[in-house]
């Protein structure tokens, strides 16, 4: 009994000695694999690659954001607190103009600058993306578009987010964000941007816990197809009105890849006109297959309607027919009618993938 007493009370020094030479071993000593032990590969952990996500981990998320009045800066802290995510704010190189119409001024030249192909510096620079599973990319809306600053360190660093997953989230007085869904698309065309997008106006930021709680479940993160950029390319489809362009995301049935197999031969050009204050709809020109149900439709719906007319609804109705997609960022009356153009007929351009 004795001798058996003797032998635990030298295990448990031994033990304790372990423990004590483990804390003290330099930080560049052999790794210990999360829930392994030293230098043994987790069963099933793709060949031990640590980078390479396992079914049911959190994703390593980094929030970047751009603000100069503070909104975007407080969502995106909003965000870390919920998902334990990092932020890192994309910083202009020239400060904001502290004076308000100053820095409207600015921004339209700036604006305006990018249209020629001119982004203005940032001093945020990220080496690489590699830890990270999940950018969640955050802006303030200028003029209907994305800030500047997040516009050049998209432009700046899409090569370091090809395959990379991105969620988009924007504050903004009133406006909606689908314009600088279509910007996000087109600055990485490489990179799959998420849906749904988050935007919370001046109204909507007193209640930014739930929104965001809401927009973060309702993220499909366990989408794991995001390097295939073939089948993003022909899920994503342009339309252009008046001049200005959006995106929408086709269904997955038979009838919107038939639409995207025509737009891969070229631009479709329908002209539309609104029907019962809810949609605007014209011919198409052809026949696409019915996959009609019984379903009610929400602001930004693309609908094939009796199979030979396109319907895009800025408001609700329930009948059966064929829903092609919805127009990214794109969830009240008012975002959808304001990227038609308002009431009244228009000619609406439908073009294969993101690249204007
Ligand atoms: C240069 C500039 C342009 C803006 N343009 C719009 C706009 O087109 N539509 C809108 O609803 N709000 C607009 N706003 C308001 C901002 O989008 C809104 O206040 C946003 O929440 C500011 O975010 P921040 O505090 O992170 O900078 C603009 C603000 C600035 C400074």
């Amino acid at each position: 009994m004795e001798k058996i007493m003797k032998r635990s009370a030298l295990v448990a020094v031994l033990l304790l000695l372990h423990a004590l030479l483990s804390a003290c071993a330099p930080a560049d000593s052999r790794p210990v694999l999360p829930g392994g032990s030293e230098g043994q590969e987790e069963p099933g952990n793709g060949g031990g690659d640590p980078d390479v996500p396992q079914p049911g981990e959190e994703p390593r998320t980094l929030i970047l954001y751009c603000s100069r009045s503070g909104n975007t800066q407080r969502v995106a802290r909003e965000i870390a607190d919920q998902t334990g995510g990092e932020v890192l704010e994309v910083v202009p190189a020239e400060p904001y103009e502290e004076d308000y119409d100053a820095m409207l001024a600015r921004a339209q030249q700036e604006l305006a600058e990018i249209d020629r192909g001119n982004y203005p510096p940032v001093s945020t620079v990220v080496e690489r993306f590699d830890d990270y599973d999940l950018l969640i990319v955050g802006y303030p809306i200028w003029y209907g578009s994305m800030a500047t600053p997040m516009q050049s360190f998209l432009h700046e660093h899409a090569a370091k987010l090809s395959g990379k997953r991105v969620a988009l989230f924007a504050t903004s007085g009133s406006s909606g964000m689908a314009a600088s869904v279509a910007e996000a698309r087109a600055l990485c065309p490489d990179s799959e941007v998420l849906e749904p997008t988050l935007l919370l106006t001046s109204a909507d930021l007193p209640q930014m816990e739930n929104s965001v709680r809401e927009w973060l479940g309702s993220l499909d993160l366990t989408q794991n197809d995001h390097n295939d950029n073939d089948d993003m390319q022909s899920n994503t489809i342009r339309l252009t009105v008046n001049g200005r362009s959006f995106t929408a995301t086709l269904e997955d049935n038979s009838s919107a890849r038939a639409l995207a197999e025509h737009l891969a031969q070229g631009d479709l050009q329908v002209l539309m006109e609104d029907y019962g204050d809810m949609e605007k709809v014209g011919p198409l020109g052809f026949s696409l297959p019915r996959n009609d149900v019984r379903i009610t439709t929400t602001p930004g719906d693309l609908i094939l309607y009796q199979g030979n007319m396109l319907t895009i609804y800025y408001d609700v109705n329930t009948w059966s027919f064929t829903r092609l997609g919805h127009v990214d960022g794109v969830s009240t009356r008012e975002e959808m009618l304001e990227l038609l153009g308002g009431k009244g007929t228009v000619t609406v351009t439908l073009s294969a993938g993101t690249a204007q």
